[in-house]
């Protein structure tokens, strides 16, 4: 197609790499025949809404599950196919989708709601942006659905954003306490398992609603998602393998299907940069490599210089030193020849104990405790989940920290950094 587009012949060039692009780009939402792998989550999903599409009341319902397992797709995708099959029952169904990471507080999500509602019906009377509080979008809400539904599902995804759960009291109460006619479905969707626990305390009984987990994807689902959307690719310029590839290695460290696709977007990248005709199992482990680095640098982001330098000293000590896990006192002593080299003043030993138990909560390391029996005390073994190639990386892009050495000169300086610690531990 690139190639016939008329017009000015600067941008006729032909994509050697990319047929459709687009089918691998972030926001792209697939269509329902590229949607695989997900079988049994659609059906688990169909069962608590499905009773809308016969005139019954839905079930309420949470879904779970970590970043990138189909949460929101496999939602969305659910209750459009409740409505289509409503509609054929002549049954008058609604879905709204509020995305509760913007619209994080009541108001703005009810004033979402009522808005959505307007354009898909033509309701008359005006609905004020702002100067007006919750319970007039609610009655905004009621009379719409009032009037022109007979059921309705509302996704709340990102639902631990906002800032209080009564939206879900009122959107579950709302026929009982004869607001509306309309049956009204909720599903909420969360990465935060620790939701459960602020929900049950809330609005226990009123929200009555089912559980499901959506598990990461392993190899072999990864691997037919990124085949279904092959067509992304010119045809034959993916290499044999590099899909399996691909979907091995995003299996092992995360099972998230937006994050396979991105690799697998950025090996074409860099295919193409390179001038190379074929997309190479070598391209897909330098993609993976960089999306592990955007990854770390993601959760690190909002740590602080400390935490930073600190987890710099523990990958730079695992460079240089022979043993995967290393002791606080160990790590900090590191971390004080690195202050030294940024002229950054240390924290002392229990400040940087406190920002390592931080980056053991973000889930880039581990840390165990060891014990030496009663006498000797037990103490803390620090690991990362990482490479700490990736980690050095990651560290080196916040601008001010970005004269620490390079991974290749920790490994030239590996004999002079283990001198000063020796050299501080002299002192300690
Ligand atoms: N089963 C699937 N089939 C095809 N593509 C999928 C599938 N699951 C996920 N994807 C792709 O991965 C992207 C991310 O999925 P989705 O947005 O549903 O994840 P999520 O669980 O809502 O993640 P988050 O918690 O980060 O919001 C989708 O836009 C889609 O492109
Ligand atoms: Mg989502």
């Amino acid at each position: 197609m690139s190639e016939q587009a008329g017009g000015d012949p600067l941008f006729q060039s032909h994509d050697p790499i990319f047929n459709r692009k687009e089918l691998l780009h972030v926001g792209h939402v697939p269509e329902e025949d590229r949607i695989v792998g997900r079988d049994d989550e659609i059906q688990s999903v169909a069962a608590e809404v499905g009773a809308i599409t016969r005139g019954d009341p839905p079930n309420n319902v949470m879904i779970y599950g970590k970043t990138g397992t189909g949460k929101s797709l496999i939602s969305r995708h659910v209750a459009t196919r409740a409505q289509d099959a409503a509609r054929s029952n002549d049954i008058d169904c609604g879905v709204l989708y509020v995305d509760c990471s913007e619209a994080n507080t009541e108001t703005r999500a009810t004033r979402q709601l009522a808005l959505s509602l307007k354009e898909e019906t033509g309701y008359e009377e005006h609905i004020p942006l702002r100067g007006v509080g919750t319970m007039e979008y609610y009655q905004h809400i009621w009379g719409i659905l009032q009037q022109c539904f007979d059921a309705i599902v509302v996704i709340l995804d990102e639902i631990d954003k906002l800032d209080n759960s009564n939206i879900l009291m009122q959107l579950s109460r709302a026929r009982e306490a004869q607001k509306t006619d309309a049956y009204i479905g909720v599903i909420g969707i969360s990465n935060k398992i620790q939701y459960r626990e602020t929900l049950d305390e809330r609005i226990d009984s009123s929200f009555g609603h089912r559980e499901l987990f959506f598990h990461p994807y392993d190899a072999s689902q990864l691997r037919e998602i990124m085949r279904n959307r092959e067509d992304a690719f010119q045809p034959s310029v993916l290499e044999d393998g590099t899909i399996e590839l691909c979907a091995a290695l995003a299996a092992k460290k995360h099972g998230d299907a937006r994050k396979a696709i991105e690799i697998l977007k950025e090996a074409g990248e860099l295919a193409r940069r390179t001038d190379s005709k074929l997309v190479a199992e070598d391209h897909i482990q330098q993609a993976q490599e960089v999306a592990e680095i955007n990854r770390i640098e993601e959760l690190t982001s909002g740590a602080t210089v400390h935490a930073k330098l600190a987890l710099y000293a523990l990958a730079s000590r695992i460079i240089t030193g022979d043993r995967e896990t290393y002791k606080t006192r160990e790590i900090f002593e590191r971390y004080v020849s690195i202050c030294e080299l940024v002229a950054n003043d240390p924290i002392t030993e229990n400040g940087l104990y406190r920002q390592l138990k931080e980056q053991a909560f973000l889930g880039v390391i581990e840390s165990e405790k060891t014990g030496g029996g009663r006498s000797q005390g037990s103490y803390l073994l620090h690991r990362l989940v990482t490479d700490p190639k990736h980690i050095v990386k990651a560290v080196r892009r916040d601008s001010s920290l970005e004269d620490l050495p390079t991974y290749d000169h920790l490994v030239e300086r590996s004999n002079e950094l283990q001198n000063r610690d020796a050299d501080l531990s002299t002192f300690s």
